[in-house]
């Protein structure tokens, strides 16, 4: 069996609690011929501190080469003073501007157990399992000209430029449209195509993509404001979404938070697959941030990590089966009332970071 190479960055704070429980899953499956070949690098801070760069040109050539990349997460106040260049936050942006990691996926799942403690009515939010695609390369976050003028009259201009060409269009909504294949055959495409030229061009391609190449897949557009709206009201009619930079920025935390805390989402960011193995490039990451108030605690939640390897099992080695059952195993978990403090309920049993990482692997 050809092996699978993963990179591991756990970078600061919570990020090496979550990455451990990642690690011991992966022994497990190793142990089974899984077959992982795992490679550890530094990222954020703690690569700050070790040799001045958020990321080395190393452990950045060992991320182009690897199969997938694990990410935890970087950042906290010891390196709030550092230079802009090479503050924590500029290895993940590095990471994903040399990936060329285009497509952001976040799914929003409600698992069954926490769907009482949603701030919607349980009815909108139990079984809700949808997927938002968001573009993450392009847009207003790049798009020049960037600046903010002097106009030399007291006021100044602050400009940021939204740009979308036919081939980014092309290939987000290629990932949106294969993705949906694989789930309920649904893409809702979301721009302001009313007020924004970008979003006339993106509604034309991606509706010229799915003619060309996704006839079989549904596909519905709708304004993004109004797509906010449904989000909230009835999230349970979309499957995919796929939407830019910017919406997806803001559609994607608000899917996210319908179906509880920043410890349960995961993330995955694709780049363009390989012209002579089709493989993509990929990055798992949990939505969650390096959570300095509750650091060396113990009491982090790793299922947004665990989840994200589940994410990676399913995208970048096609181990859909084992993927089913890893996010099986987190729901079986939470049925019999494990929680980390951050989803703690009255009448739930409340367990630090290694009893949440073991009773998964146990049930998985
Ligand atoms: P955060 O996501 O680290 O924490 C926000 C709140 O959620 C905190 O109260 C934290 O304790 C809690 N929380 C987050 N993840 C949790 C988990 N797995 N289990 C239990 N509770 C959890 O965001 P915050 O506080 O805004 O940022 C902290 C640091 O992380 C900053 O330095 C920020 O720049 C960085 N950050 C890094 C990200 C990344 O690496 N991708 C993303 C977001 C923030
Ligand atoms: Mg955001």
């Amino acid at each position: 069996m050809a092996t699978k190479k993963l990179l591991l960055l756990a970078g600061d704070g919570i990020g090496p609690e979550a990455m451990a429980e990642v690690k011991k899953l992966i022994a497990a499956m190793n142990e089974k011929g899984a077959g992982f070949a795992i490679d550890e690098g530094l990222v954020g801070g703690c690569a700050y501190d070790a040799h001045g760069q958020a990321i080395s040109e190393e452990d950045m050539t060992k991320a182009l080469a690897a199969d997938a990349v694990l990410f935890g997460a970087v950042g906290g106040p010891k390196w709030d003073s550092v230079p802009y260049e090479v503050r924590p936050e500029a290895g993940l942006l590095r990471l994903r501007k040399d990936m060329e990691l285009f497509a952001n996926l976040r799914p929003a799942i409600c698992y069954p157990a926490l769907a009482a403690s949603s701030s919607l009515k349980q009815e909108v939010v139990e079984g809700l399992d949808i997927l938002i695609v968001r573009e993450l390369t392009g847009g207003v976050y790049f798009g020049e000209p960037k600046q903010i003028i002097d106009l030399g009259n007291g006021q100044k201009r602050g400009i940021d430029t939204q740009v979308y060409d036919t081939f980014e269009i092309e290939r987000i909504s290629g990932v949106a449209f294969e993705l949906a294949r694989t789930r309920k055959n649904h893409v809702t495409s979301m721009e302001k195509r009313n007020v924004m030229k970008s979003g006339v061009l993106w509604n034309e391609v991606v509706t010229a993509t799915h003619k060309a190449k996704y006839a079989d897949v549904k596909l519905d557009h709708m304004l993004a404001d109004a797509g906010g709206m449904q989000l909230v009201r009835w999230p349970k009619q979309f499957d995919v979404i796929v939407t830019d930079n910017l919406f997806g920025d803001m559609l994607s935390d608000v899917a996210a938070m319908l179906t509880g805390s920043l410890g349960m989402l995961p993330s995955a960011s694709l780049g363009a697959p390989d012209a002579k193995t089709g493989k993509r490039k990929a990055l798992y990451e949990p939505v969650h941030g390096s959570a300095p108030d509750i650091a060396g605690k113990g009491i982090a939640n790793p299922i947004a990590m665990i989840a994200s390897f589940a994410m990676c099992l399913r995208y970048s080695f096609s181990m859909v089966a084992e993927a089913d059952r890893l996010e099986a195993a987190i729901a079986a978990v939470l049925d019999d009332g494990l929680r980390t403090k951050d989803i703690m309920s009255e009448g739930k049993t409340e367990v630090g970071t290694t009893a949440m990482g073991d009773a998964i692997i146990a049930k998985f």
